[in-house]
């Protein structure tokens, strides 16, 4: 697989060098090209050196005589990757704009790109750049969304370049998929509930939302329209999904239920409370030297309550956390809950499940066969689940 990736000039430049690596390492042959900025920061012989590819920086440059080098490449590449992508090279490449060998490239090629913005915080958050970004994304194309921290020029926000591990994933999931779920409706559960004990407390469990996130993101890129409803949850949820946040197991119920006759594909990914102190304390309880009993209520199970809403003929899946060998206990939540199948996670393990960016799935069907995905990152889990749910 021939991948190009383009390089704008951003402090984060030099981290490209090491994606570049780990997208050889995935199996891609990698021609960079660089932006006149990028070249203020990193140098064609870095690049040269690490790929064994001509870098390309130079809309007029002609390797083989007679030959279009951006049109050439355009058509020769699987994959165009602008890691990092800069507000001044996402906005030139969204409005068409061909002024150097990466856009007129950007403009030429046909087909997948995936952009992983790295700028300053206000520069991402300007309206201009979120406007190219969905212009882009109407267009198919995808975006690694930065993560928030310190940034170079010492504020602090969004606008960090993603991890290299995330870009490169998501640069495998994208030359590997295709659309098997274009025109599906999927409602997905994720994230943990919080359940208040008075106005300043609650109880929780620790579910980082991320696989909900993964799953919506595979789904979007398999062609879905997705529905996300997320409990409390700090991982970057996907932009293109219609994204319902809710805080306690009953609002996310309500939430859930006012999509469910819709939904072609239902995924409980939530961590939903089991119980809920069956009366929270409106101000903030004190301290006494007494003891303290929380009394607690059951929750409503808010995946059993989508299926019994749910239309006919749609597919219902559950998750199943379960210290050890949980098959047994995942079994009897398919049946009760009415489901076709179930992803079971072992969480006696650090490596995966709660809070990790891992995870290692056994999938069981209905049928009572299994499958498992073996370990992968959360986002090629989602993917490999999906692919498997498609093929039922
Ligand atoms: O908690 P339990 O192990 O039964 O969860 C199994 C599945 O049921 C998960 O998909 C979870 O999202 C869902 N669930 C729910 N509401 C609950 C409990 C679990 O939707 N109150």
């Amino acid at each position: 697989m021939n991948v190009v990736l383009g390089v704008s000039g951003s402090i984060a430049a030099y981290r490209a060098a090491d994606l570049a690596r780990e997208l050889m390492r995935s199996g891609f042959t990698v021609t960079v090209c660089l932006t006149d900025a990028a070249q203020k920061f990193v140098t064609p012989a870095l690049f040269e050196g690490l790929t064994g590819q001509p870098c390309l920086i130079d809309a007029f440059e002609e390797p083989e005589r007679g030959r279009m080098a951006h049109i050439d490449l355009a058509r020769k590449a699987d994959l165009l990757i602008v890691a990092p992508a800069t507000a001044n090279t996402l906005n030139r490449i969204a409005h068409g704009i061909g002024d150097d060998m990466l856009t007129t490239l950007a403009l030429a090629y046909e087909g997948r790109k995936l952009f992983a913005p790295a700028m300053n915080p206000s520069m991402y958050a300007n309206p201009l750049t979120q406007e190219s970004i969905r212009r882009l994304e109407e267009t198919g194309a995808v975006f690694v969304q930065p993560i928030e921290g310190d940034v170079a020029c010492g504020e602090n926000g969004q606008g960090k370049l993603a991890s290299v591990e995330q870009i490169a994933a998501a640069a495998r999931a994208l030359a590997g998929i295709g659309r098997q779920w274009a025109g599906k409706r999927f409602l997905i559960t994720s994230g943990p509930t919080q359940e208040p004990i008075d106005n300043v407390r609650f109880l929780t469990n620790r579910s980082s939302g991320k696989m909900g996130a993964a799953l919506a993101q595979a789904a979007l890129w398999m062609g879905a329209d997705v529905t996300l409803i997320s409990g409390p949850s700090n991982s970057s949820l996907p932009r293109n999904a219609k994204v319902v946040r809710v805080r306690t197991a009953q609002e996310m119920l309500q939430a859930a239920l006012a999509e469910a006759g819709g939904a072609d594909v239902i995924i409980g990914a939530a961590a939903v409370a089991d119980y809920r102190p069956s009366n929270p304390f409106h101000g903030k309880l004190r301290r006494t030297a007494e003891m303290m009993a929380l009394e607690l209520v059951p929750n409503p199970d808010v995946l059993a309550e989508i299926v019994a809403h749910s239309k006919p003929g749609a597919l219902k899946v559950g998750f199943a956390a379960e210290p050890n060998d949980g098959l047994d206990y995942a079994r009897q939540k398919l049946a009760r809950k009415g489901l076709d199948a179930i992803a079971l996670n072992d969480i006696s393990r650090a490596d995966i499940g709660f809070d990790a960016s891992q995870n290692e799935i056994t999938l069981l069907l209905k049928s009572g066969s299994t499958r498992t995905s073996g370990m992968l990152g959360k986002l090629e889990c989602a993917l490999w689940l999906l692919a498997e749910l498609s093929n039922l």
